[in-house]
């Protein structure tokens, strides 16, 4: 019991999107609270994640646009680029949207405290700077950063992570990225439609580890059509920097030089430090805070949520596993995170977005199943707006009558898929059926009618598809 501390219902440690979503979700359930973060609040995802790289690849869009334009009869001149226009476009959306959110935090009452925090018996939380907090209830939410393999540490001149590269002001004229998951196809995808040349190497057999076969499949395409060089089933043996550029060495004695390296093998929970003596949170050899499905860890009154933990590391799962927190606070019931269901988006072109079990995992957790594939190739608005390329893919498990039963999962790939998800995603969780998900209406012309369309065949008669 430290007695200088100032008393607060919730403190949180760290302002990412697991974070300032407990903070918000508990302010506005009329609790006081205070956040830590070391540097500012947003997190991960607004400043060097999410928002950054999907603004650069909106940038790769417009570029692309403008490159097609001549299709549809609008002459425009070969678009050129000047990256740092697009890094300062990017930063003012990341400004913006972080004044909001300070703006919005402060309108809660939410005190913040700059500084890096440390959990201690109690529920007592030191600050950096000397000051001691403490909570009837603490959220952890500390967040990751990016892991790095040995031989490819960031230095400053070639190996950069997706920290480094969302900073340039300009991109390099050539770029290896190592892991081929959502970050690794997201920077492969944008840097290649901006110029660059892009060699990707993935040690898996397949890109995008985790997503339906005939997705990757998809995008595996796009990528080579495009000229990225995709090299699966590929482990990289270290780097050789010349003054001007450097040379990665890979697979059985093959190499590739590059402008610049890009690691995004994946992230690791940042729980380095967090813990004092005296408390009974637990951390994995891996270094996640352990937690039950209520993000309780077990340390009583001490939850943990977001990249910290070992679940989908996503923002909007962090949001989320914080709203269960708060709940669990509240002395409410919450219904627990179902993380095998949770929207997954990936935003390189084509995109990715799916929900649910792919066709392999659900056949490996023996389902019996029916599935549907669509393409967006007989799509009006598909074609419309010239983006052709996609499909959308259900899987249901087989009723005893050879019917499509509940959905298990809902894979699409194609043209603005991601803002497509929405509807997949209910019927996903809300383990409704083709025929009860296809006598709701889809507007025409739109994209979602892909969707409509597979899961109106599922039910045995269709229109189009
Ligand atoms: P990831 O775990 O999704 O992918 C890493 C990839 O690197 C895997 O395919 C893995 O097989 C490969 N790999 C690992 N070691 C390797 C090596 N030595 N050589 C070659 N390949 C190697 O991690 P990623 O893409 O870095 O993303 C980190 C986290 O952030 C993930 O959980 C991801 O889901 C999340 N994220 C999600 C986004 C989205 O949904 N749009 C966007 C960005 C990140």
């Amino acid at each position: 019991m430290v007695p200088t501390a100032q008393q607060f219902d919730v403190v949180v440690l760290g302002g990412g999107p697991g974070g300032y979503a407990a903070a918000l979700y508990a302010s506005s359930a009329g609790l006081s609270v205070a956040v830590v973060e070391k540097d500012k609040v947003g997190g991960t995802c607004l400043h060097r994640g999410c928002i950054p790289a999907k603004e650069f690849l909106e940038t790769a869009s417009v570029y692309r646009t403008v490159a097609g334009a001549k299709e549809f009869g609008v002459q425009a001149e070969q678009p050129t680029l000047d990256f740092s226009v697009s890094q300062a476009r990017k930063q003012k959306v990341v400004d913006q949207l972080h004044k909001g959110l300070q703006t919005l935090m402060k309108r809660r009452r939410i005190t913040t405290f700059i500084g890096t925090g440390r959990l201690g018996p109690d529920r007592t939380v030191r600050v950096s700077d000397g000051t001691e907090l403490q909570g009837n209830h603490v959220v952890l939410a500390t967040g990751s950063v990016p892991r790095t393999i040995p031989g490819f540490e960031v230095d400053g001149r070639f190996v950069m992570s997706s920290d480094e590269l969302l900073a340039r002001e300009e991109l390099p004229a050539s770029a290896v990225v190592i892991g081929g998951g959502a970050i690794g196809c997201e920077f492969a995808s944008m840097m290649s439609d901006l110029g660059v040349q892009v060699t990707l190497l993935e040690a898996l057999p397949k890109l995008l580890p985790g997503c339906d076969k005939d997705v990757v499949n998809v995008v595996a395409r796009s990528f080579a059509k495009r000229g990225i060089d995709v090299r699966t089933g590929v482990t990289v043996n270290g780097h050789k920097p010349s003054a001007e550029a450097t040379t990665v060495l890979f697979g059985e004695g093959e190499q590739v030089t590059a402008d610049a390296v890009v690691v995004s093998v994946g992230r690791r929970p940042l729980s380095d430090g967090l813990l004092d003596e005296g408390t009974a949170v637990e951390v994995d050899e891996r270094g996640f805070v352990g937690i039950d499905e209520r993000c309780r860890t077990a340390e009583p009154g001490v939850y943990a949520v977001g990249d910290l933990v070992a679940t989908p590391q996503l923002a909007h799962v962090g949001f989320a596993e914080a709203i269960v927190a708060v709940k669990d606070m509240l002395g409410e019931s919450p219904v627990p995170v179902d993380h095998a269901s949770v929207p997954w988006c990936i935003y390189c072109h084509p995109e990715v977005a799916f929900a649910g079990l792919s066709e392999e995992a659900a056949t490996e957790a023996g389902y019996d199943v029916v599935v549907k594939v669509d393409p967006y190739g007989g799509n009006g608005r598909a074609l419309i707006v010239g983006e052709a390329a996609g499909m959308v893919k259900v899987i249901a498990e087989k009723d005893s009558d050879g019917k499509a039963g509940r959905i298990l999962g809902v894979h699409m790939v194609g043209p603005w898929v991601t803002e497509q998800l929405g509807q997949a995603y209910l019927a996903v969780n809300w383990e409704a059926t083709p025929e009860e998900v296809a006598q709701y209406i889809q507007p025409h012309p739109t994209l979602s009618e892909v969707f409509g369309e597979t899961v109106l065949a599922m039910t045995g008669r269709s229109l189009h598809a």
